[in-house]
Order: C-alpha cells, then sequence, then structure tokens
C-alpha cells in the first residue's frame, strides 16, 4: 500500500463498502447451483472481514441481499435467508469475543421471523463493541430505505417531534439505517460489473469506486489491499478544489 513523499503512510479509508457480485458466474463456470457460489461468497466475506481488521479499517459494510433480489427464485431467496442465518449463527461468538459490532442494514418487512429474531439479536449482543464494525446490508435498497425515512420524517413533523425549518442533511442522516456511521470513502464492486445498483445511494455521493474483475467467491484480502491502493491514489475535492490549485 502507498506512503506518502515523506514516508508516512497514506491515509486508509475509514469505510469501505463492498458489493459482493459474481457469487453465480463463479458457480455456472464450475457447473454447480448458484446456492454453492453464495456459499462460497460466505467464506470470501469471513476472509475479507478478517483482512480489514488486520489492515486496521474500522468500518466494513457489505451488500448481501437487495431489496430487488426478491425477483430471483424462491429456492435462491431461500439459500440466501439461510447462509445469513448460519453465518450469524456461527460467527457470532467469535465477532463477539472480537468486539465487532454488527449491524443490519435494510427492512426488516417480508423477513422471515427467525431471521429477524437473529438479526435482533446479534445487534444488541455486539452493541457496546467498538474495535470493528461490521454492517450487513440484507434487504436493503437505497431507494427503499431513503422513501422509509422520508415516511418517518413526515410522521415526526405531523407529531410537532420535527421541524423542518431547522433540518439539515444531517439531521436528515438520523432518519438513515446508517445513522451513526461514517459515510464510505471506499465502494468496491466485484465480478466486473460498473454499477451502484441502489447501494448506499445517499451515503456514497462522495465516495471512490473501484471495480474489479474479481468474482466474488474470489475475492480475497490482497484484493481488498490492491482496491485501497487504487483509493490512495485518488485525490478527493468533495466538489472543492485541489489544494495549491488556486
Ligand atoms: C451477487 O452475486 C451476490 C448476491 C446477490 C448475494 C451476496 C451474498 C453473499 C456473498 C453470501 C451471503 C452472505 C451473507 C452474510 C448472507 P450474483 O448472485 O448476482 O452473481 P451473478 O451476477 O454472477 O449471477
Amino acid at each position: 500500500m502507498k506512503t506518502g513523499s515523506g514516508g508516512e503512510e497514506a491515509p486508509l479509508p475509514r469505510h469501505v463498502a463492498i458489493i459482493m457480485d459474481g457469487n453465480g458466474r463463479w458457480a455456472k463456470a464450475r457447473n454447480l447451483p448458484r446456492s454453492v457460489g453464495h456459499e462460497r461468497g460466505v467464506e470470501a466475506l469471513r476472509k475479507t472481514v478478517e483482512g480489514a481488521r488486520d489492515l486496521g479499517l474500522s468500518h466494513l459494510t457489505v451488500f448481501s441481499f437487495s431489496t430487488e433480489n426478491w425477483r430471483r427464485p424462491v429456492s435462491e431467496v431461500n439459500a440466501l435467508f439461510g447462509l445469513l442465518k448460519m453465518y450469524v449463527s456461527q460467527d457470532l461468538k467469535k465477532l463477539k469475543a472480537d468486539g465487532v459490532r454488527i449491524r443490519v442494514l435494510g427492512t426488516r418487512a417480508g423477513l422471515p421471523e427467525d431471521v429477524r429474531l437473529l438479526v435482533d439479536q446479534a445487534q444488541s449482543e455486539t452493541c457496546h463493541n467498538d474495535k470493528f464494525n461490521l454492517c450487513i446490508a440484507f434487504n436493503y435498497g437505497g431507494r427503499e430505505e431513503l422513501m422509509r425515512a422520508a415516511r418517518q420524517l413526515a410522521a415526526d413533523v405531523v407529531k410537532g417531534v420535527a421541524d423542518l425549518d431547522d433540518f439539515d442533511e444531517e439531521s436528515f442522516g438520523q432518519y438513515l439505517d446508517t445513522r451513526g456511521l461514517p459515510d464510505p470513502d471506499l465502494v468496491i464492486r466485484t465480478s466486473g460489473e460498473m454499477r451502484i445498483s441502489n447501494f448506499l445511494i445517499w451515503q456514497a455521493a462522495y465516495t471512490e469506486l473501484v471495480f474489479m474483475d474479481v468474482l466474488w467467491p474470489d475475492f480475497r484480502p490482497k484484493h481488498l489491499n490492491e482496491a485501497i491502493a487504487s483509493y490512495q491514489t485518488r485525490q478527493r475535492r468533495f466538489g472543492g478544489l485541489a489544494v495549491g490549485s488556486l
């Protein structure tokens, strides 16, 4: 990874988010069912969480199931529910011991009761952890999140709890699933597709994007390092001017 001209380390992104794409193609290339691609995807996720922690990142968000993924066959949707339950139930003890805080972003609407209970348990049992933040976007869609936030805001205005006159971007952020989290500095998408696919569309307004050809089940910490090295070459201006250009 890059160091600055004086030998100092270039800053790490505070928050990395990943669109884990390509499980289906990985399985198809091996004549395996798509569900096997998703299973291998969980393995890649485990390795990535370890890699992110080893690197010293503080926030990792992964896109595991979108509000649009309901359009897939029921068997695949159920396989993804099963994998979330397996991941949370098998890894919760270790994640807790490692000081990882888990948050699940997205709507609970439509999720089976057992998935909802497990998600709530994982969040409440890790809510005091602060060594690393793992956010799992599950049944998540950026537009759905914004609609839910807008509806809640409207309800609060009617109740007199929110005042539109002193409402700004920061206070709107409190209505989003990501409240309290820094915006992602870097979004990585695997599998060669170059889209944002309704992922963190408010939060990623100024994020740096890295698209990688690797299919998600083959993603390893070295790919995370490569993406971060690319991020470290970027000049972030947030709509302003580069330092020294005036
Ligand atoms: C996109 O690949 C991936 C998904 C829709 C699911 C991502 C899920 C995992 C990595 C495993 C589950 C993890 C948890 C924590 C539940 P795709 O299936 O669209 O691949 P394709 O574009 O090649 O068909």
